[in-house]
């Protein structure tokens, strides 16, 4: 046997290992580009169902297109009654990515085309999926708050009806703006920890809403899209920006990662946070929150004077959806909410090239040895 180890690829950190023509991430330039569109100037300039009709089909949606998507999205917005009960069942205090996790498998369960993976039907399945998932989160949201289920407007957008749909009024522009610019900078990313697992789930033959299962729950961990929540836990910790510095000296030495900082990926900054500083700003302005803001500032400018390590996109949106009134667990259910598009986008283009995923290991265990020998039992 050669002593010759081959190397090993931990984490993957990396390592290519397939082609994509969703998005572009350009970690030298902190530049992202959906189906070759930079993200900033779609989140300027077209809506989240805009983003999501983009990102399936490869390109931007006509107005015959948009209109015709808008009524398959405004046709599937209401909670469906079995899928309302199974999340009655669930106790209040289940975490809601548990929640949003248990219902998206109800769905597949109760989806008469769950098993057809023509690409036609993965297309519809991730349509009605996209205009479903808002009604789980709003009443996951609502019933934690002792609060009945609100029926969708079909006379709203997306982002607006989502809103309606967990606080019962029509939300103004500015909120309305700023979740959906937040849903668009969410909604796609290469190959990271979710969309991966559900690649991986895709090459076996898998259906497309186990997929999404499986990448919830790669997504409801901290070091990835939990990360949004676990902002809003160190802005808790930390009460207002006069503390930061005693704050930070006290998790650095106790080692702590410093959630909402850091990326595989960019290393100068991620290329989203801009766009979403910019709508944290307005809601800022318009709740009156200037507090938050200095806090927001303070240990961004400390951290990354310290450490070099720049914010991601959890660290604006995290303050954000908690002025625009969420609770702090129900952040990741939104992110969900908007990444079920990126997901699925990948899991129709692995399905159109699959091969299965089946990376090597390499032992490290105890040598072989055999069973020791037992008495027989009287
Ligand atoms: N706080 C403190 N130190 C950090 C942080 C952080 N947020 N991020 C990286 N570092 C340090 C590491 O401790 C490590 O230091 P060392 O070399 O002295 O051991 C070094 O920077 C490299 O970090 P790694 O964790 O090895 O980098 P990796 O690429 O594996 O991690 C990750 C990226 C997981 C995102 C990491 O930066 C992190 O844990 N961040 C906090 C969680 C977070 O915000 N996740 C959201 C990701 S983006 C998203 O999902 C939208």
């Amino acid at each position: 046997m050669s002593d010759q180890q081959p190397e090993i690829y931990k984490g993957l950190a990396g390592v290519p290992v397939d082609y994509t023509a969703i998005s572009k991430v350009n970690p030298e330039t902190n530049s992202l580009l959906y189906r070759g569109y930079p993200v900033q100037d779609l989140a300027a300039a077209v809506t989240f169902e805009e983003v999501a009709y983009l990102l399936w089909h490869g390109e931007l949606p006509n107005d015959e297109e948009l209109a015709e998507f808008e009524q398959v999205e405004r046709a599937h917005r209401h909670l469906d009654p079995v899928v309302k009960r199974v999340i009655d069942e669930l106790p209040t205090t289940a975490h809601p990515m548990d929640v949003v996790r248990t219902a998206v498998s109800a769905i597949g369960a109760r989806d008469d085309e769950a098993a057809d993976d023509s690409p036609e039907a993965e297309l519809r399945k991730a349509k009605r999926l996209f205009a479903a998932i808002p009604a789980v989160v709003a009443y996951d949201q609502r019933r934690r708050r002792g609060l009945d289920l609100v029926e969708p407007r079909d006379d709203l957008g997306y982002s607006a009806n989502f809103l309606f749909m967990t606080f019962d009024e029509v939300p103004e522009l500015p909120v309305v703006d700023a979740f959906d610019v937040s849903m668009i900078l969410y909604a796609e990313h290469s190959f990271n920890a979710s969309t991966f697992t559900a690649r991986v789930i895709t090459s076996t033959l898998s259906d497309l809403h186990s997929a999404v299962v499986g990448a919830i729950a790669a997504l409801k961990g901290p070091l990835h899209g939990g990360a949004n929540e676990a902002v809003m836990h160190t802005f808790d910790e930390i009460g207002e920006a006069a503390n930061v510095s005693a704050w930070l000296d006290d998790a650095l030495a106790q080692k702590r990662k410093i959630m909402g900082f850091g990326h595989r990926v960019y290393k100068h900054g991620d290329s989203r946070v801009p766009t979403m500083k910019t709508a944290l700003d307005s809601l800022v302005g318009y709740y009156e929150r200037p507090d938050i803001l200095d806090l927001y500032n303070a240990l961004a400018d400390e951290f990354v004077a310290r450490k070099g390590i720049h914010p991601n996109l959890d660290y604006p949106s995290g303050p954000a959806y908690h002025l625009i009134g969420f609770d702090t667990e129900l952040f990741t259910p939104i992110f969900v909410a908007s990444r079920v598009v990126g997901w699925t986008a990948h899991i129709m283009e692995q399905r159109a090239s699959n091969a299965l995923i089946r990376p090597l290991s390499v032992y490290n265990g105890v040598d072989q040895r055999e069973v020791p020998a037992r008495e027989p039992v009287e």
